[in-house]
């Protein structure tokens, strides 16, 4: 099929990239001239494992196209997917004004029986305006059906291709068969493509990402519990996760959630229920414990030091929202960043791959970009970790001590087994279990 796809962000790219890896026509189209250049040589504005080699090999071998005209694709398209991004407005509801621009510059182009597939996250009842628009602009009724995304930063490619179902929201069976075709490829290990009205399967992205939000959050809870009463979290978590009806998936206490998707997606759904009038009692509730949560490390500190930072060296590893990815949005590190900046604590950094953005930010309120992990560590007075890259897991705690000037780590993913680190001789403080201080 010829598809168009709107907008190369993250979902947008991934999307357009995996269809012509499927053999699709694909053009994708973004404004930005100078990201549509880049994109031709295989450079993409953001990290996500594979993609710039799949990239490369479909434009070549011609599948895949970029332009910045709508004009110069949609015309042939059989399926013109939106996938421009829906950020947080003031309100904390959606903001869709780039979903509308998309919708004005492609209704002039749009073959008539040509399918518009909404895939960017959006309220309930988005996928009814699209359609009253386009009829307004088009004076005829157009296909439109919904789409939502579920794939992870770190994994897209994968997430894409090995779908655990594949979520329609339809209006005809015309439109419920161009999409069962154009999936076909990626349901061959019999997971579903299910299809509902467009209200629903809006419904559904937000509920699927509320419902992992609140896992979450929940177990961030029970963690803080844990440690006023002296259990250990890791311990509750296998001994809840055992039973089938609860399972193991996005039970990891930690800093918070963070990332471009469930802190919006549960304001985005807690804003839609106050407009009608509904009290979204939990998603509030979701949201405040993780706010609360995201600084937990920065309590830790202050608590441990009893405010008094100035001065002190900090080595800090771990940037990214979490492992794999270069998003530093919303990011947990960024608290305790803020915290120490404002506290006058000399700061040394390492992330494998979100230094630039946090540099963007921060510049030199950062002493020092470290590009090896242990030069994060020298001389500092503590190391605190947020988030749990791979090659955090299992440092040489000897080396540690010689580089540190004294033995403290705070851990924001307990990554470290605490009998082990009671060998070791440092004092640790992790998330929902005891401290070990040593004088
Ligand atoms: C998420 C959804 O998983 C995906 O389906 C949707 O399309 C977009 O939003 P993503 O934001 O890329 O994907 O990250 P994900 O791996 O789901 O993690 C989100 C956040 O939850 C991270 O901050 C992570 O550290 C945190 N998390 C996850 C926990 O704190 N504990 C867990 O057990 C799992």
């Amino acid at each position: 099929m010829k598809l168009s796809v709107i907008g190369t962000g993250y979902v947008g790219l991934v999307t357009g990239t995996c269809f012509s890896d499927l053999g699709n026509d694909v053009t994708c189209i973004d404004v930005n001239q100078a990201k549509v250049d880049g994109l031709k040589k295989g450079i993409i504005p953001i990290y996500e494992p594979g993609l710039s080699e799949l990239v490369l090999r479909n434009y070549e071998e011609g599948r895949l196209k970029f332009t910045t005209k709508a004009s110069e694709a949609v015309p042939e398209a059989d399926v013109v997917y939106i996938a421009v991004g829906t950020p947080q407005s003031d309100t904390g509801a959606a903001d869709l004004s780039a979903v509308w621009k998309v919708v004005e510059d492609i209704a002039p182009h749009l073959k008539e029986d040509a399918l518009v597939v909404v895939k960017s996250t959006v309220p309930v009842g988005t996928n009814a305006k699209v359609f009253s628009q386009l009829k307004e602009l088009t004076g005829r009724e157009c296909n439109v059906a919904s789409n939502p995304e579920f794939l992870k930063e770190g994994s897209a490619i994968d997430d894409f291709m090995y779908p655990d179902r594949v979520v329609c929201g339809v209006r005809n069976k015309k439109s419920e068969d161009m999409l069962r075709q154009l999936h076909a490829p990626l349901l061959r290990t019999a997971k579903p493509i299910l299809f509902m009205s467009p209200e629903s399967s809006e419904l559904t992205k937000y509920a699927a990402n509320a419902m992992l939000a609140t896992k979450i959050s929940f177990i961030n809870e029970i963690a803080n519990l844990s440690e006023k009463v002296g259990a250990d979290i890791n311990d509750v978590r296998v001994g809840m996760g055992h039973d089938q009806r609860i399972g193991f998936q996005f039970l990891f206490p930690g800093l918070g959630y963070g990332g471009s998707c469930f802190p919006k997606d549960v304001r985005a759904l807690t804003s839609l229920s106050e407009t009608l009038d509904l009290e979204p009692r939990i998603m509030r509730a979701v949201d405040d414990v993780n706010v609360h949560q995201r600084a937990s490390l920065v309590r830790k500190i202050d608590a441990y030091y009893g405010g008094k930072i100035a001065g002190k060296t900090f080595g800090i590893w771990g940037l990214a929202f979490k492992p794999k990815t270069d998003d530093i949005r919303e990011a947990p590190a960024l608290d305790l960043l803020q915290y120490l900046v404002e506290k006058e604590a000399k700061i040394l950094v390492h992330d494998p791959e979100a230094m630039e953005n946090v540099q963007a930010m921060f510049g030199d309120k950062i002493h020092k970009y470290c590009e090896n992990v242990m030069d994060a560590v020298e001389g500092v007075d503590c190391l605190a970790i947020n988030t749990e890259w791979n090659e955090y897991r299992t440092p040489d705690f000897a080396q540690l001590k010689t580089k540190m000037k004294e033995k403290v780590i705070f851990d924001g993913r307990n990554l470290f087994d605490l009998e082990d680190m009671e060998k070791t001789g440092f004092s640790y403080f992790s998330i929902g279990r005891r401290s070990l201080e040593c004088g």
